[in-house]
């Protein structure tokens, strides 16, 4: 049987992913009691998991280090890349949404607007899509300090249950996609481990089907 190997996004992902792990059947003792290890197997199986960042998650699977990667919608969003996006695993549900401060009217007047963001191609795009002028900054974390600070008109980050957004003075302007964690699978592990990845596929989609029946 060939070995697979299954890269996850360290963090929120990670847990969630561990638990249907989990209720599939698998030993995930190793991954769960991982200290600072990052590459741990799942007991009697040929499978063994990696925790990376979530870009990484789509360089290794990309390059083919890795056959499978358990990654929000949000990174591929941004990354893109060639792989197959084979699942929707339901969970790390939340969405990207234009946000600025409470009451400012942010699609008024004519001057460009800036938007800051950890996801610029997403924004980008969200606006050449509205044939909309606006100037990008890159931010790495805590997106909402942007226009707290006065460096933007407004942000696109990712929004969960909204405390952030409410505690810092920002309200939600518009909607723009929905994320939750996918499934991805390398190229040529899709032809060449075709019944090991197949196998945990239906597995994930009986026990789904399952839950829902
Ligand atoms: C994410 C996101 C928001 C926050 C939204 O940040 O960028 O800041 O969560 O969640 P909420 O709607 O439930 O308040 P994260 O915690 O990943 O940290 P970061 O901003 O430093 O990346």
């Amino acid at each position: 049987m060939n070995k697979l190997r299954i890269a996850l996004t360290k963090g929120r992902l990670e847990k969630d992913t561990v638990l249907l792990l989990e209720q599939l059947g698998y030993d995930c003792e190793a991954v769960k009691n991982k200290g600072r290890k990052l590459v741990l197997p799942i007991k009697n199986t040929n499978i063994e998991v990696v925790l990376a960042k979530a870009n990484d998650v789509i360089t290794y699977v990309e390059n083919g280090v890795c056959d499978i990667g358990v990654v929000g919608k949000d990174t591929i969003m941004e990354m893109g890349g060639q792989f197959y996006e084979v699942l929707d695993l339901g969970y790390g549900r939340c969405r990207f949404a234009v946000a600025a401060p409470r009451g400012c009217r942010f699609y008024d007047g004519f001057e460009v607007k800036r938007i800051a963001t950890k996801y610029p191609a997403v924004a980008r795009r969200f606006f050449e899509g509205k044939c909309m002028d606006v100037d990008i900054v890159k931010i790495e974390g805590s997106v909402e300090l942007a226009p707290i600070l006065g460096l933007s008109d407004a942000i696109v980050d990712i929004v969960e249950t909204g405390t952030t957004l409410k505690e810092n003075g920002l309200e939600v302007i518009e909607e723009v996609a929905d994320i939750s964690a996918r499934m991805i699978v390398n190229i040529a592990s899709m032809k060449l481990k075709k019944p090991e990845i197949e196998e945990l596929l239906t597995k994930i989609e009986s026990f789904r089907k399952g839950k829902t029946a």
